[in-house]
């Protein structure tokens, strides 16, 4: 692993660079795609409120046969196919107000490029070879199967409405083979490799089956980058695709080389994908990189998959959930908040319409509104001024309820995030939230009020605004315009949307801190930051 380690340690640690997977365009986008996307957006935005130079790539993959087929049912040119798909991809990330900062494509002529680069140097290092590929193909994967993983019928267990096609061809192929040791030692030098362990343990245990050479082009197929060497076979779709990740990082109006393309943010920090992709992302492309002497990606997340009534849900089944229907119907941070609290992201989830409008409206609505809402109520009517009530902040003790989680919060939320761990991040800081709505029942400051306790008085009401403000800040990269809208509430003019675009930066520290409100700030008049949801419809799940 020399060659990748001693490569990865030119890597700048103030640069963070995170991939979505490439998504296939053969249908409009679903849920899936919107999970993967919102919860990369989630981790670039908390990573830029840190002060890191983040950039997120998300994007599409065109080509290969799956691709073909769509369009040629829909009587379009793949490429004016590819189009459509695409502009449906964006308007969703518009709506879910994903800040990308690369959109890659695989029909993209420098992606091209790239790949064809990438593939002479495979193939000068000796590591690419004709052979006779004889097996069963599952279009709608992409990939070949081994004929005992097959349900009867020769369906696909992960398609299971799709039947798998026997192909006997001659291809070239990629000596994966060769890699075996390699890619043992980088399991075993770098746990972190893969995440979560679960995940990384299938993978071991499927490198430890051993590892068998992979076909990398395919004939009769023309839609697909043609090989260097034999243009009458087109690149194998993964073999293409993946590079995808590196061809998003040329710097637009660069020549794009491979070398200048990994100058500044290769190697990604982190690929986030599902754990249906997991072999191409840690088994395959790490093999291909070390073959082209590239660095390697630092981690792989395999997240887990989103089930509707227990059901996978896929296009090949026709159960999909519309992203953009939903979050026209409910807005796009209750969305976000709620994929992101409630399913632990390495694991598998049921999606539920009547559970998602529970719990928003129970958090964001209950919890977190009411919580702002209250207080700088209480400011108004037991002070002069609505400002900052005057506390001093050293002296509340490191016990009291409020101070005492709060002071570490940011440290603990940044832990998380640094783990993939969106939904424990969140409940960190609902923990806070709770507490601070069951501070006020407990302290009851409108009794202070009444027995003239002035200096407690003022020091509760500081804790539960500053509780609020340190929430909607740790919470800003899930919700960004509900944190603006507490920020604004409290006085503090930081709109977490423009500050991401901008690139604009605050203090991180000063602001993760429990106890940075100032006292005899002014603030603003108490507006709801979250309206309830209503449930759409009756017969929603
Ligand atoms: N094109 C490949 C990726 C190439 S990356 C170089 C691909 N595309 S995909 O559109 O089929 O899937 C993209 C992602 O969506 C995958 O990470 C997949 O796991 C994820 N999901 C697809 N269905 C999903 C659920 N039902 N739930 C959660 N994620 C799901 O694979």
């Amino acid at each position: 692993m020399n060659t990748a380690d001693s490569l990865d340690d030119k890597f700048s640690p103030r640069t963070f660079t995170i991939t979505t997977p490439l998504y296939y365009v053969n249908g409009s986008p679903h849920i899936g795609h919107a999970y993967t996307t919102m919860a990369a957006d989630a981790l670039a935005r908390f990573k830029r409120l840190q002060g890191q130079e983040v950039l997120l790539i998300t994007g599409t993959d065109e080509h290969g046969q799956k691709i073909e087929r769509t369009a040629t049912e829909a009587n379009l040119s793949p490429q004016a196919h590819c189009d459509k798909v695409v502009a449906d991809f964006q308007q969703l990330w518009q709506q879910y107000n994903i800040q990308f900062d690369r959109f890659i494509r695989t029909t993209d002529p420098h992606h091209e490029q790239i790949v064809k680069e990438f593939f002479q140097r495979v193939l000068d290092k000796g590591d690419i070879y004709q052979g006779q590929q004889k097996g069963w193909y599952c279009v709608a994967c992409e990939e070949f199967k081994d004929e005992r993983d097959l349900l009867a019928d020769k369906h696909c267990p992960l398609h299971p409405s799709k039947v798998a096609e026997w192909r006997d061809e001659t291809n070239y192929f990629f000596k994966l083979s060769a890699y075996q040791e390699k890619l043992e030692q980088l399991y075993a030098d770098r746990p972190d490799f893969i995440q979560p362990t679960s995940r990384r343990n299938e993978v071991l245990s499927f490198v430890k089956g051993g590892l068998q050479d992979f076909s990398i082009s395919r004939v009769n197929l023309d839609w697909g980058i043609p090989l260097p060497n034999d243009p009458s076979h087109t690149i194998y779709v993964w073999f293409d695709a993946l590079l995808g990740y590196i061809s998003a990082l040329a710097e637009p109006g660069q020549n794009p080389d491979l070398t200048s393309s990994i100058s500044k943010w290769w190697p990604a920090n982190v690929h986030i994908i599902g754990k249906d992709i997991l072999r191409f992302h840690a088994v395959y492309w790490p093999a291909m990189l070390i073959s082209a002497e590239l660095p390697l990606p630092k981690m792989v997340f395999g997240h887990g998959f989103f089930t509707k009534d227990s059901k996978k849900i896929s296009k090949s089944e026709g159960n999909i959930v519309d992203p953009l229907q939903l979050a026209q119907t409910y807005g796009e941070e209750s969305l976000r908040y709620f994929f992101l609290r409630c399913f632990e992201f390495g694991q598998d989830g049921d999606f539920s319409e009547a559970r998602f409008v529970e719990i928003v409206n129970n958090d964001l609505a209950n919890g977190l509104g009411n919580l702002l809402n209250r207080t700088l109520g209480m400011v108004k009517k037991y002070s002069e001024q609505l400002v900052v009530p005057s506390c001093n902040v050293a002296e509340i003790p490191a016990d009291h309820p409020l101070k005492s989680i709060g002071q570490d919060l940011g440290s603990r939320v940044s832990n998380h995030y640094d783990q993939l761990a969106f939904s424990a991040a969140a409940e960190a800081v609902f923990d806070l939230v709770r507490a601070s709505n069951k501070f006020i029942d407990d302290s009851a400051p409108w009794a202070m009020f009444k027995a003239g306790q002035q200096a407690e008085l003022q020091q509760v009401l500081y804790s539960l605004l500053e509780s609020a403000r340190l929430a909607g800040f740790l919470l800003s990269p899930a919700i960004p315009k509900i944190s603006t809208a507490i920020y604004q509430q409290l006085g503090l003019m930081i709109d977490f949307d423009h500050l991401q675009s901008t690139g604009a930066t605050v203090d991180f520290s000063a602001h993760s801190a429990w106890g940075f409100l100032s006292a005899g700030g002014q603030l603003n008049s108490a507006q709801p930051v979250f309206a309830k949801l209503e449930l759409a419809s009756e017969n929603s799940t």
